[in-house]
């Protein structure tokens, strides 16, 4: 046997059976990985009350569709785990997901909804819904599973339970208030109802009235990302050591205005990519150190209480594409006044420079903005002529 032949002996004999029958064992496997859990027929019902509590009310608006409308116990059916929306566990069949997000639901949620029987949900997905002004119900509480909660622009009213607080697996929670600004919902313990929701990565909680200082405890919720408390009626001092948090990304808390604060030296290798503190009281001076944010793509501080120095090591901020420094008290605006053409600069799409009382020379920034959509030098000092180069660049709006 020469080796050519060893070989092929070797793979015929021993190596093509191994093959083949792994293939032949994997196949099956394969298929019924694909099938679908077969649905709890308590669950089943529950799902159908609930689509049944409800009237559907379309919107004529993208995205919007009646999710339920396809849930039927009939033929072939009554698997609800194949039911638009429904997502189960691909073992034990329970219902572990339900997303009806614009799914043109109209009525009440009330404390003895059949939802509050789905006790393996994980994920509760809600928003952009009209739940006709109801509370959201205490029962919301006994789901102890939920990671992902979504009640966002629902038309939830009132105050949010409490027992929220025991979702403490809680990754996700979005609350907003409605499309229409009222604060419709509000909370009278901010501080506790987050307390122990130690394992969120994102916090929505936008107009939603608090009347509350920001909660010391959010600084500990290590793996927290995204922070939007806009509109709330903050007060205090905003607690310095948020951003700090090791991952957080965003952190949006404008529209508050007696929420009072200012911004830490920052260090290197920070995340943060979007800071919103827009129309609030956060004062002081913009930190040298705000140069390391090397991930910050959007900067808002407009009307905001800022003084002295724009530093110059906003130009070494190369992701920044939205920087919006309107309203405030600087008096050293040497960074957009004297640029030269020479200087790296980061390329903004939208720069909000209204207001600045010594703004009084034409920002030198903008030479070399090429992708500049949106310029605000409303109420700026400005005197003199618009100089040539500005004419050459491309759609400006916003200009005096
Ligand atoms: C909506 O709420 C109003 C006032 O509470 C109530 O009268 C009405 O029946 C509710 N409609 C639905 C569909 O639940
Ligand atoms: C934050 O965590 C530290 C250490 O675990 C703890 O001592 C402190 O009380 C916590 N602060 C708040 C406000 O929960
Ligand atoms: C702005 O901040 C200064 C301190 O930096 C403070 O004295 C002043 O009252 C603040 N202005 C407003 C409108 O709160
Ligand atoms: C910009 O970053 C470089 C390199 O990290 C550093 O040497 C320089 O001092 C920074 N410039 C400013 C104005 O902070
Ligand atoms: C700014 O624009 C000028 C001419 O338009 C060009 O020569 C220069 O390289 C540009 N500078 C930067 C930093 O892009
Ligand atoms: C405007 O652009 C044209 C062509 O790109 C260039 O020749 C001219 O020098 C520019 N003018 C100014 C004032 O930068």
């Amino acid at each position: 046997m020469d080796i050519y032949s060893y070989h092929h002996f070797i793979f015929m004999r021993l190596l093509f059976p191994l093959i083949a029958c792994l293939l032949l064992c994997l196949l099956p496997l394969s298929l019924s990985y694909n099938q679908l859990p077969l649905c709890h027929q308590e669950e089943r019902v529950a799902l159908m009350q609930f689509k049944d509590s409800f009237i559907i009310k379309n919107y004529p608006l993208y995205g919007y569709y009646p999710k339920v409308a396809s849930w039927r116990i009939d033929g072939n059916n009554t698997n609800c785990c194949a039911w638009d929306g429904v997502e189960c566990n691909q073992d034990t069949g329970h219902v572990i997901a339900l997303n009806l997000s614009m799914s043109c639901l109209f009525g009440s949620i009330t404390s003895n909804s059949s939802l509050f029987r789905l006790l393996h949900l994980q994920n509760l997905t809600l928003s952009y819904n009209d739940f006709n002004h109801s509370q959201i119900p205490s029962e919301i509480g006994n789901l102890s599973s939920l990671t992902h909660l979504d009640l966002v622009y629902s038309y939830f009213s009132g105050q949010i339970p409490s027992e929220i607080q025991y979702l403490s697996k809680l990754s996700y929670l979005w609350l907003s208030s409605s499309f229409d600004g009222y604060n419709d919902l509000y909370t009278e313990s901010l501080t506790s109802l987050v307390q122990n929701l130690t394992n969120l990565e994102t916090l929505v909680f936008n107009g939603i009235n608090t009347s509350s200082t920001v909660p010391e405890s959010l600084a500990n919720i290590s793996s927290l990302q995204t922070l939007y408390l806009v509109n709330c009626g903050l007060y205090g001092q905003f607690p310095t050591k948020i951003f700090h948090l090791p991952h957080l990304q965003e952190l949006y808390v404008s529209a508050n205005e007696d929420l009072t604060g200012h911004l830490p030296e920052f260090h290197t290798n920070s995340p943060l990519e979007s800071l919103f503190l827009a129309s609030t009281n956060f004062s002081g001076n913009l930190p040298v150190s705000i140069g390391n944010l090397n991930s910050l793509t959007t900067l808002s501080i407009s009307n905001c209480n800022f003084s002295g120095t724009i530093p110059n090591s906003f130009s070494n901020l190369t992701q920044l594409t939205y920087l919006d420094l309107s309203q405030n008290s600087f008096n050293d605006l040497s960074w957009l006044t004297r640029a030269s053409s020479n200087d790296i600069l980061p390329q903004f799409y939208f720069l909000g420079l209204a207001h600045l009382k010594y703004l009084t020379k034409f920002p030198d920034i903008l030479r070399n903005q090429s992708k500049l959509f949106s310029l605000d030098l409303e109420g700026s000092n400005l005197q003199g002529l618009i100089p040539k180069w500005m004419h050459n660049d491309t759609s400006h709006n916003g200009m005096p």
